[in-house]
């Protein structure tokens, strides 16, 4: 099927570090379709061969096999182009218009990976140069919007010009392959659906942690913080993984209904259990790969006076009848000790002990979403057979199931971006985030990010490269659990 593929903010961090190159590993495995082209929109005056070149000049710095040959390079670039546009000028949608019209693909993909702030003015611009029919698909990337207000705004601008089957909204960690897995799992084995739930399972953790600090982003991120970065969208999808009922179907909205059900059974907030159940941080300078790193203040395009929270971590849970009263933890920030995104299934202890159990970390299913991908699943086993344990009879020792997707289907696996870009392609929509999801969860941040704004204390402060600050330990510990490193 013949695709025109228009990336507004086609000279942007997102499209030059993960857009691109997603296009170029499933062109380069044939799983893009054919008769397309990639039009590239930016403010910058540049020719399709600049625009080229630039492209080519980025994938070069790349290391090892993703690295594209020149032959390889030379084929891909032939579907590139590039227009110049000022996004609130109407002569320069109509120039668009008159390109894709000259061409009249089967589909045409805008990709709004621009600021936000423009994404109502270019919608309504597109409607009004007439890019809005059937065939074309809108791809809106993350932030949607600062808060509740500001979301549904854009989410009404774009009903305005489009079915909500034509939109679609990305969140990255959607595509991820874990998280396919996850629904995998859960829904394609009977095996974890009796003890998926409150009887069985005593906490779940969500933790997604990077080493990185703002890196180039700091003007942007200074104005969204970790809350919106995020918990608002990725961190809600992963609880909506863990906690949604079997949906009746495979279909887009079949899922989509069982995660917003998820998002409006969020327990809702009191200044009780803001006060006690959210904390916020910000890293100071600190040790990172055994080097010293600046702290967030001093990064720059950063606000020297700054409140903006680079770790958050909190609890909440999910209130209905499969799983009232279990706590879900919740914990993302830049410049932690590693870079680890992984969610926990913490069950229950047995009823009555028979054997001395150690302490710590068994009992539990990790579902690994990186660096590693797959599956852990931690029991308890006798280690009387083992010499160095000799003598310990009745002692049992931690031991793990261990699925590693990497070595089971091969690291050549496809990653979160291609594989959503390919939806897009397809018209596949159960990976996109649908406008009640995303307004149920504005609606269950805001007042947490309304809290912060005006309480008095600033953000705890945690060194680069730990584990955020000890508030966070503290919180789980009143229920007297604890973080997974702790252990
Ligand atoms: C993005 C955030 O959505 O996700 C970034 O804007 C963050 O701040 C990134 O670094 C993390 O994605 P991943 O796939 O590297 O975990």
């Amino acid at each position: 099927m013949s695709f025109d593929l228009v990336l507004f903010g086609g000279t942007g961090d997102l499209a030059w570090r993960k857009l691109m190159p997603a296009l170029f590993q499933s062109f380069r495995h044939g799983t893009l379709p054919p008769g397309g082209r990639i039009i590239g929109v930016g403010r910058d005056d540049l020719s399709d061969d600049q625009y080229r070149e630039l492209i080519q000049a980025r994938f070069d710095a790349v290391e090892g096999a993703k690295r594209p040959s020149p032959e390889e390079f030379k084929a891909f670039a032939s579907l590139l182009y590039f227009l110049r546009m000022d996004l609130s000028q109407p002569p320069d949608y109509a120039r668009l218009a008159a390109m894709l019209n000259a061409r009249n693909a089967e589909s045409v993909v805008m990709y709004l990976a621009t600021a936000p702030a423009l994404f109502t003015n270019v919608v309504e611009q597109v409607a009004a140069a007439g890019l809005n029919g059937p065939r074309t698909r809108m791809v809106l990337e993350k932030p949607l919007g600062h808060d509740l207000a500001s979301n549904r705004a854009i989410n009404q601008a774009v009903a305005k010009v489009l079915d909500e089957n034509q939109v679609f909204r990305i969140d990255h960690y959607l595509g991820k392959p874990s998280v396919q897995n996850l629904f995998a799992m859960r829904f394609g084995n009977a095996l974890f659906e009796p003890i998926w739930r409150r009887e069985y399972i005593a906490n779940i953790q969500i933790t997604i942690a990077e080493d990185l600090g703002v890196e180039k982003r700091g003007a942007f991120y200074d104005q969204t913080g970790a809350m919106r970065d995020m918990v608002q969208n990725h961190a809600l999808q992963l609880v909506c993984a863990i906690a949604m009922e079997p949906p009746i179907n495979s279909h887009a909205d079949a899922i989509r209904d069982e995660k917003l059900k998820v998002l409006r059974s969020l327990k809702r907030w009191n200044e009780e259990t803001l006060g006690l159940h959210t904390v916020r941080g910000q890293y100071v300078a600190g040790t990172a790969y055994g080097e010293r790193v600046p702290g967030y203040l001093d990064e720059p395009g950063v606000d020297p006076d700054s409140r903006t929270e680079t770790f958050v971590a909190l609890r909440t849970e999910v209130e209905n009848w499969r799983w009232a009263g279990v706590p879900f933890y919740i914990r993302t920030g830049k410049r932690l000790s590693s870079r680890d995104a992984r969610i926990e299934v913490n069950f229950k202890p047995t009823p009555h002990a028979i054997y001395q159990t150690p302490t710590g970390a068994f009992n539990k299913l990790v579902i690994n979403l990186q660096p590693r991908d797959g599956l852990e699943l931690h029991l308890m086993a006798q280690a009387q057979g083992s010499r160095k344990r000799a003598g310990s009879a009745q002692q049992l020792a931690p031991v793990q199931l261990d699925l590693d997707f990497d070595k089971r289907f091969g690291t050549e696996r496809v990653g979160a971006y291609e594989r959503l870009l390919l939806d897009v392609l397809d018209g596949r929509l159960n990976l996109f985030v649908r406008s009640d999801e995303q307004e149920a969860a504005w609606r269950w941040v805001e007042p947490i990010l309304d809290f912060w704004k005006q309480d008095p204390r600033p953000p705890r402060p945690y060194a680069a490269g730990t584990w955020g600050p000890s508030a966070s330990s503290a919180m789980i510990a009143r229920d007297a659990f604890y973080w997974s490193e702790e252990a």
